[in-house]
């Protein structure tokens, strides 16, 4: 079972359910499986966290299939899958989210994940991609220089919520490593670095910084900076994201887990940088101490996650340069679709 070559899956003609697809990297994702030609694509989704909002570009597709459902009730994850060839699973708490409902959040990220390998494996799927994150490295002072995927898990100086969910990733990859092994079910796992880009959510806390800076730009006041500016964030821009989930399902790849990131890091002043020119501003950071209460994911030394396993893995690299994915952030915020989301 399962050899390679036979995990690849043709994207045109193919049946895909994305779980927890009703979001950022869900609605680009079954945005790029629709105009590579799938015969369907189904987004399940509880809307907990997700809205119509974000599907609202697509809702009227023809192709495109919406149903209600949740990751902690199996007959909704059997009832989606059936006659599906590969699921995408999305459905997660992230940090904030953790923060607020540890609970909730283990539930989703950990059995969650197990009932939508379980109704893979029962419905017969080809295969699964599951989205992780670089939050597998953990986070604080021990995360520093080029994170390969090999990279340990630090934990050392991080908030728990943080931790809690790169722990709860590393279950789901091990999850999946396990379903390999006892069914033979392929899978490819992305490990996705901070995501952003059009149809941005505030859930994310790098990514909230971006749209923050920019909402303090357009009102006139200085943005700021926490620390001295020198922190590393590496970013990956959604539609990048979504061609990767694409070649994840076409390519013989399976039983990997590899990163996916942006073209290079930046540091918290350029992108504040960045973001206050494409506001249209000129005017200068503000650097202030950190805010006691919230969460901040602070990095220690400079770093790189590096993608380049990913292109070995499933022909991938990214494209998007921050700049131009920031630009086209920016755009769609202020388009109809933005304003009103
Ligand atoms: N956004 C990022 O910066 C980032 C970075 C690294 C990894 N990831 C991972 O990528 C994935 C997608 O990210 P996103 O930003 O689109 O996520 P998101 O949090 O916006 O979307 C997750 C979706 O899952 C749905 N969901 C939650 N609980 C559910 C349940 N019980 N049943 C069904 N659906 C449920 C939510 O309603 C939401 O639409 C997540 O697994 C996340 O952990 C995201």
């Amino acid at each position: 079972m399962g050899g390679r070559g036979m995990a690849t899956i043709p994207i045109a003609g193919g049946r895909f359910v994305i779980v927890g697809g009703a979001s950022l990297v869900g609605s680009a994702t079954a945005a790029e499986l629709l105009d590579a030609g799938a015969a369907e694509v189904t987004v399940f989704d509880n809307f907990s966290l997700g809205s119509d909002a974000a599907i609202a570009h697509l809702k009227d597709h023809p192709r495109l299939r919406l149903v209600r459902g949740d990751v902690m009730r199996m007959p909704d994850l059997l009832d989606a899958m059936k006659g599906a060839d590969g699921a995408l699973l999305l459905a997660a708490y992230m940090t904030l989210n953790m923060d607020r409902d540890a609970w909730g959040g283990l539930d989703v990220n950990i059995r969650g994940v197990q009932n939508a390998l379980e109704a893979a494996r029962a419905t017969g799927l080809r295969k699964v991609v599951f989205a992780s994150s670089n939050a597998v490295y953990g986070y604080g002072p021990g995360v520093s220089g080029e994170l390969v995927e090999n990279t340990p898990f630090h934990s050392e100086g991080a908030p728990p919520a943080a931790i809690l969910y790169g722990a709860s990733k590393i279950i789901g990859e091990q999850l999946c490593r396990h379903y390999k092994r006892k069914h033979g079910l392929d899978y490819v796992v992305l490990r996705y670095s901070t995501v952003y880009g059009e149809r941005q959510h505030y859930r994310a806390a790098n990514a909230l910084y971006i749209i923050e800076t920019y909402d303090r730009v357009k009102r006139g006041e200085a943005p700021r900076v926490f620390g001295d500016g020198s922190e590393t964030k590496h970013f990956v821009y959604v539609g990048d994201l979504a061609r990767a989930n694409r070649m994840a399902f076409e390519s013989a790849a399976t039983d990997v887990a590899v990163n996916t990131s942006g073209p290079r890091p930046v540091t918290t002043l350029d992108l504040v940088r960045m973001v206050t020119r494409l506001a249209g501003s000129d005017i200068a950071p503000e650097f202030v101490g950190d805010t006691p209460g919230q969460v901040r994911l602070t990095s220690g030394g400079a770093f790189r996650i590096a993608h380049e396993e990913a292109h070995r893995a499933i022909g991938w690299k990214p494209l998007v340069e921050m700049e131009e994915g920031l630009a086209r952030l920016i755009a769609w915020k202020e388009s109809n679709e933005g304003k009103t989301s």
